[in-house]
């Protein structure tokens, strides 16, 4: 399925400015199955100078570099937002993700456009954006949220210079977390990508709480799913590490919005949180225990362990010094403005 899809990449012709030329070349690199890291990095590095190019976004500047604090976690400056681009496999792999989620839709109503709503655009949207070359206005549609204004006018002024207002019902400076999805914006694939390891600090998960249940077109959710779990990894030697998994704390994705009682469940253990059984023989200095994350964006498109900032272990780190002999420790799933795992022990 997924060669199927990659094969169908074409170069759509609505608008033929020379910028739209290089976004395609850009695009057509980073949808390229064939795995080549130096082109990708490359890609990725012409990425965020073509934007940075076409909105005059200045690094320096400190407004840019700005992070805003909301009730369900922090929204990222938009200079750190920008610079996710930079996290090669990440937007390489959302990016193909996201072409297949498109293409899969329009398998399953190949009669109506895909709506992409995606919540936390940066100053770039810069997963959907370069989609425009490979998909026409009659097959995507779009509408753009951000919480920050600087994020959105940049998104704005892009939209403008690339003439993408076909492909764009809307864009809107809001709060993901609160905002009510107005009926012509019911989404086919609903997309966010506001997270960190371990779904720390970001709002991911409450934007997915909140957005999914007002969801009636039965969407893809982007990425599909989310699984963070405790494990306990020592270093073997410096290329080799073991590792052992000690529980799973949480699984987002769709079906833990969809109000049956498994669900029900499964959100209620997130929440009171997961009861972990620490094998004390096994623990010395020489093991760490890590906040694991790993990422299916959809299908066969995933982020695995070390690929990208998102999946990369984070190291609990007193915690094992401070808590010996270590027993049995509740872990749990706090929403806060840095949504965080709170340690208590049994
Ligand atoms: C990690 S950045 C990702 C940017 C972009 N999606 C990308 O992948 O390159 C997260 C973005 O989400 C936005 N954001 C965070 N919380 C938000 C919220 N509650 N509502 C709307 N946007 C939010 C931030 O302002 C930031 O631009």
């Amino acid at each position: 399925m997924q060669q199927l899809y990659c094969n169908q990449i074409q170069r759509v012709s609505i608008n033929a400015g020379p910028r739209n030329e290089q976004l395609y070349e850009i695009t057509r690199e980073l949808l390229n199955p064939d795995l080549n890291y130096v082109n990708i990095r490359n890609a990725c590095a012409a990425l965020l100078n073509f934007f940075c190019g076409i909105t005059g976004f200045d690094p320096e500047d400190k407004q840019n570099q700005e992070h805003c604090s909301t009730a369900a976690g922090l929204a990222v400056s938009p200079y750190a937002a920008m610079s996710c681009i930079t996290d090669m496999m990440r937007t390489r792999n959302f990016m193909m993700g996201i072409q297949d989620a498109i293409l899969s839709r329009r398998q399953q109503y190949p009669r109506d456009p895909v709506l992409v709503f995606y919540a936390g655009t940066g100053p770039f949207a810069s997963l959907l954006i370069p989609l425009t070359t490979v998909f026409t206005p009659d097959q995507l549609q779009m509408v753009l949220v951000d919480i920050n204004p600087i994020s959105t006018a940049c998104v704005q002024r892009i939209v403008e210079d690339l003439a993408l207002q076909p492909y764009v019902k809307a864009i809107e400076t809001a709060d993901a977390t609160q905002y009510k999805i107005p009926e012509q914006y019911q989404p086919d694939i609903l997309l966010t990508e506001t997270m960190k390891a371990g779904l720390l600090k970001e709002p991911q998960f409450t934007i997915c709480a909140h957005l999914l249940p007002q969801c009636k077109k039965d969407p893809i959710l982007i990425p599909e799913s989310i699984a963070v779990g405790l494990c306990i990894s020592r270093n073997k030697n410096k290329e080799l590490s073991e590792k052992k998994s000690l529980a799973s704390l949480i699984r987002l994705d769709r079906e833990l919005f969809d109000q049956s009682l498994v669900a029900q469940d499964a959100l209620k253990r997130i929440l009171e949180g997961v009861l972990v059984q620490f094998p004390d023989d096994l623990l010395d200095n020489q093991h760490k225990i890590v906040l694991e994350t790993s990422i299916r964006i959809f299908r066969a498109h995933q982020l695995k362990h070390n690929e990208s900032g998102l999946t990369i272990p984070v190291l609990l780190n007193s915690f094992l010094q401070e808590c010996h002999p270590l027993s049995t420790w509740r872990f749990r799933y706090r929403i806060s403005s840095e949504p965080y795992f709170e340690m208590s022990k049994e």
